[in-house]
């Protein structure tokens, strides 16, 4: 498959970002009922699905590629420490270099390739000019340290969690774009600790089956699951700690701007068992979309308008939007034919 990659966008300041049709059509639309509640949604993830699609490779690089890594760097030279590494964690490190490596080289071989001879490899990215030779296993020979080295080699946010007493700890991570927290606030916190601002799941058990499941993982066992909230512009940076950049957008969003403004935000999320440091890793790629052009598809838009009026209140406020709700819900209405009365 050829990936046309667009030009570099942006998704802060004048929002030049943009979804092709081709990237609207392979959207991962989040929902399969016309009600939305928080469930143990995780399936495998058996790169398959079709050519195009999102789930088809391992990792999913597409038309935003440039866009996203100008973005990841702009956020690195602001916070370097969006970039967190706990010293036992350097194994796992190199557990995350070698599968991204070995998957983008064998799944996107026009893009990315990479030569092994023992420990001594090569590893070209044609997109961003790199050509690195290193040893695997030591960092002194690569130009960063490793989890930033190929964080800023690919598309999405990554937690390396290591596993201890039947917990997972989230000790290392390359966060740039997440929904509204933080790693520097969840380092070092454990499953239950960092999903503590949840609401509803903890009175399905939601997270203590979840977490029961993921310690159970096998190596080359990975699963996916989907998440989703709204987020006003094409903003991929809306980390709590740039919320005063960003949390005043909120109140912009009139019915004249809401389908242009207000974006659909899905994270596609794969955990996978790494081999040498029992890690798991957890990779977080973020896809937005505007509501107009959610909008294209007219039966993505009724099922969209009858899950945002439906969903409870508590859940409406978690996921920041109580402000702008009811024009979300007033955009979509001229969708759905039983909206009547909204
Ligand atoms: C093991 C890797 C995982 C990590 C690192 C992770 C991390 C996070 C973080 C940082 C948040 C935001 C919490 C906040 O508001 O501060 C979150 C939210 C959430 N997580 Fe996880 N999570 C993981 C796995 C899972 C799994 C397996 C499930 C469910 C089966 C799950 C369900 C949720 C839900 C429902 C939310 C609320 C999202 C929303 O409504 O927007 N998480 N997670």
């Amino acid at each position: 498959m050829n990936i046309a990659i667009n030009k570099i966008q942006t998704f802060r300041d004048d929002f030049t970002y943009s979804n092709s049709p081709e990237a609207i059509a392979r959207f991962p639309f989040p929902f399969t009922d016309d009600e939305y509640k928080y469930t143990v949604n995780m399936e495998p993830h058996q790169p398959k699905d079709g050519e195009n699609s999102v789930y088809a490779r391992f990792f999913d690089i597409d038309e935003h590629y440039l866009s996203e890594m100008k973005e990841r760097s702009l956020v690195l030279a602001e916070m370097p420490k969006r970039c967190l590494v706990m010293p036992h964690m350097e194994l796992a490190c190199w557990d995350m270099i070698e599968k991204i490596m070995t998957s983008l080289a064998a799944q996107y071989p026009q893009h990315f390739s990479l030569t092994q001879d023992g420990d001594n490899w090569c590893w070209e990215n044609k997109l961003l000019n790199i050509k690195d030779s290193f040893v695997f296993g030591d960092s002194s020979t690569l130009p960063k340290p490793p989890m930033e080295y190929i964080g800023r080699q690919i598309q999405g946010d990554f937690a390396l969690l290591d596993q201890r007493d039947d917990d997972l700890f989230l000790d290392a991570g390359i966060v740039t774009c997440p929904a509204d927290w933080s790693l520097m606030f969840d380092a070092g916190m454990s499953f239950s600790e960092w999903h503590g601002p949840v609401p509803m799941a903890p009175s399905q058990n939601i997270f203590e089956r979840a977490l029961k499941y993921l310690v159970a993982i096998p190596v080359g066992r990975p699963v996916r699951r989907l998440n989703w909230t709204l987020t006003v512009n094409a903003r991929m940076d809306t980390a709590s700690e740039t919320y005063h950049k960003w949390g005043h957008e909120r109140s912009e969003v009139n019915a004249e701007n809401v389908a242009e403004k207000v974006h659909l935000r899905v994270e596609l999320q794969v955990i996978d068992r790494m081999p040498r440091s029992n890690a798991l890793m957890f990779s977080i790629r973020t896809y937005l979309i505007s509501l107009a052009d959610i909008s294209t598809n007219p039966q993505w838009a009724q099922r969209m308008h009858r899950v945002i009026k439906t969903l409870p209140p508590a859940l409406i406020e978690y996921k920041g939007f109580a402000r702008y709700h009811q024009h979300v819900v007033d955009y979509l209405a001229q969708f759905d034919e039983s909206a009547a009365g909204d």
